[in-house]
């Protein structure tokens, strides 16, 4: 998704943006650009379609310095990728960057033109720029200009405006798209992610919708919006980022993705950590009011997008068999649009990576706006980012704790999603006096699971060996039953992703309702076979695939009795019990798609079209 990048420095910023946009990369984006004062009344621009190194490039031939100025990756939504639809988009003496979408831009395009103001691109952030240039010709200030500008727009937005004639400064405004002010020792920024900013500061001030902020070399203000529609100056807290700077980094590893699939046992160790007591989960450690809320729980609301989504219908298997609480797991985009029957007692657990993802936040206001009326009791956020917009509004969050996450196609992020939610699991189990020796069977194999992943992560030669042979075909079908049917729609997802192969999972036992007239020698199909209790109902539904002449991938428990031969290819998974098996059965689907990608030479950490964090809805 677009990200912004802006600074006030004591020197040249032109490097500090730039490596900004490369930290953002990882968001998916198709363009970028960088405007600069570059002398009192002179603004110099850069916009380049492709890469940061397409635009690098650009600015060696044609080299802008100055010691403020924005940059900004997009990703498009109103215009094709050109030059002329990149930011930063430019009227007179303003520039402007944008995240987010005017929703009124139609109308105030309209209004602009018959201004005599000309209009060079198709997108909806042009807008902002003139009405800014208007507004200075009948403002005291940059400020004042962008105020009354940014009271014009319908729509969410994250914005950086720099005037050539005020060189000292750029503003921001938020409301709806996340952005944060980073404050240096040389300076000071602005970032639609505070990763943008980690070479320069771990300091950040996460603005909150309504804001306006003024930065300048020494610091910011930030100018609130008060209910009554006033604007005071407030003081936001300045939040240390805790990070370990190397981890943004690839190491010795050829994509992000590799890596991060390769963090997954630390990443789901520091997930678990200070969580788990000797026979139980530390319900404290989920927040002062989880005891409460957990044992007022009636039943459970899950609702994410696109991966998370996938972790909530796992938990659903998990909430149901070992809480006995009734869990319902739906879209975002759904939910938040339709008559949603919430009865009284209900928890909303939202789930998301990134905290910013507009469709999970909508439906997370949606349900806090209900809250009074009896039916929700609660929020609970689990999430990777702290600061994020969804851990803010949410009542209890609980933080997977996975660490940055930057290849686009999320693999640590789910895998402590589940850890999490597990977590959550237990503990509403705990509330509701679940037989304690399960709970501590549970807990006991949970200090296991990271030496598990370990165990899992190993394979990849292995797999790397054999996904030359999938990398051929235009299609794959997945298969899995019980919790394992999320994770071969998450193994599909995975594959069709990063490396373009249409990909569809099944339920193992809806085969034979319509896609088995699918399977012939083209089809190959990768199923899932864990110890548990479905799995000779499995081993019937792979001897149809095989019968009609479908080669099988299967991955499989050592005891679950599934053969190689000809045309059925078995790995065997670490042994492990049937509630952890979809955390331990993802990181092998993960190494397939991942080496398939590898095979067929996408990007990997940038799959076409897609982005990290999808702050639009
Ligand atoms: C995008 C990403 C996915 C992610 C989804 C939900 O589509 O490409 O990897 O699963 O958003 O993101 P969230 O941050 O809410 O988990």
């Amino acid at each position: 998704m677009c990200g912004i990048v802006a600074a006030v420095g004591t020197d040249n910023v032109l490097p500090i943006l730039m490596e900004g946009l490369k930290r953002l990369e990882y968001r998916g984006y198709d363009s970028a650009g960088v405007a600069l004062v570059q002398a009192p009344g002179r603004l110099g621009r850069a916009r380049e379609v492709g890469k940061v190194a397409a635009l690098e490039q650009a600015l060696v031939a044609a080299p802008l310095t100055g010691m403020t100025g924005i940059a900004h990756t997009r990703w498009a939504t109103h215009g094709k990728p050109s030059q002329d639809n990149a930011h930063p988009h430019m009227s007179g003496r303003v520039a402007v960057v944008h995240n987010g979408i005017i929703e009124n831009h139609l109308a105030l395009r309209a209004e602009l033109m018959a201004d005599g103001f000309v209009f060079t691109s198709e997108t909806d952030t042009e807008v902002m720029a003139h009405l800014v240039e208007r507004e200075l010709q009948r403002s005291d200030s940059l400020l004042q200009a962008v105020e009354r500008a940014v009271a014009r727009l319908e729509g969410a937005y994250a914005l950086g405006v720099i005037d050539a004639e005020a060189p000292d400064r750029v503003i921001g405004a938020r409301q709806g798209s996340p952005l944060v002010v980073g404050v240096g020792d040389h300076g000071c920024y602005l970032g639609s992610d505070p990763l943008a900013l980690l070479s320069v500061t771990d300091r950040f001030i996460y603005l909150e919708d309504g804001d306006l902020v003024v930065v300048n070399q020494g610091g910011c203000t930030v100018h609130g919006l008060a209910p009554d529609g006033t604007r005071q100056e407030v003081v936001r807290e300045v939040m240390r980022f805790e990070h370990d700077d190397l981890a943004v980094g690839k190491g010795e590893f050829a994509h992000y993705m590799l890596k991060e699939i390769h963090e997954q046992p630390v990443a789901v160790a520091n997930a678990l950590e200070g969580r788990l007591g000797a026979d139980r989960v530390l319900i404290e450690a989920l927040g002062p009011q989880a005891r409460e809320l957990l044992a007022d729980t009636r039943q459970v609301h899950i609702v994410a997008c696109g991966t998370s989504y996938h972790a909530g219908l796992v938990a659903r298997y998990w909430i149901e068999e070992l809480a006995g609480v009734p869990c319902q797991v739906e879209i975002a985009s759904e939910y938040r649009y339709r008559q949603v029957v919430a009865p009284p007692g209900t928890l909303f657990l939202a789930l998301s990576q990134s905290g910013e993802t507009a469709d999970t936040l909508a439906a997370l206001r949606h349900a806090r706006r209900r809250q009074g009326d009896d039916a929700y009791i609660g929020s609970l956020a689990v999430c990777n980012v702290p600061g994020s917009s969804l851990v803010r509004e949410s009542d209890l969050s609980l933080m997977t704790h996975a660490g940055p996450e930057i290849g686009v196609a999320s693999t640590k992020a789910f895998t402590t999603q589940l850890t999490a939610l597990m977590l959550v699991t237990l503990a509403l189990r705990q509330v509701r006096g679940g037989d304690p020796e399960l709970t501590a069977r549970l807990v006991h194999r949970l200090r296991y699971l990271p030496t598990l992943l370990g165990d899992a992560v190993a394979l990849d030669e292995e797999i790397r060996g054999i996904a030359d042979g999938l990398a051929s075909h235009r299609h794959a079908l997945f298969l899995g039953r019980g919790s394992q049917m999320p994770i071969a729609m998450e193994g599909a997802l995975k594959l069709k992703e990063i490396s373009y192969i249409h990909a569809e999972a099944y339920a193992a036992g809806e085969l034979k309702h319509g896609p088995l007239a699918l399977i012939d020698e083209t089809m190959p199909v990768v199923a899932l076979a864990p110890m548990d209790d479905v799995r000779e109902k499995l081993n019937s539904n792979l001897q149809e695939v095989r019968a009609r002449g479908g080669e099988l991938l299967v991955f499989a428990d050592p005891e679950s009795g599934v053969v190689a031969g000809e045309g059925v290819t078995v790995v065997n998974v670490p042994a492990c019990c049937h509630y952890l098996a979809p955390i331990v059965y993802t990181v092998p689907l993960q190494l397939l798609a991942y080496y398939v990608a590898v095979a067929r030479d996408t990007d990997v950490d940038q799959p076409r079209n897609l982005a990290k964090s999808v702050t639009v809805e």
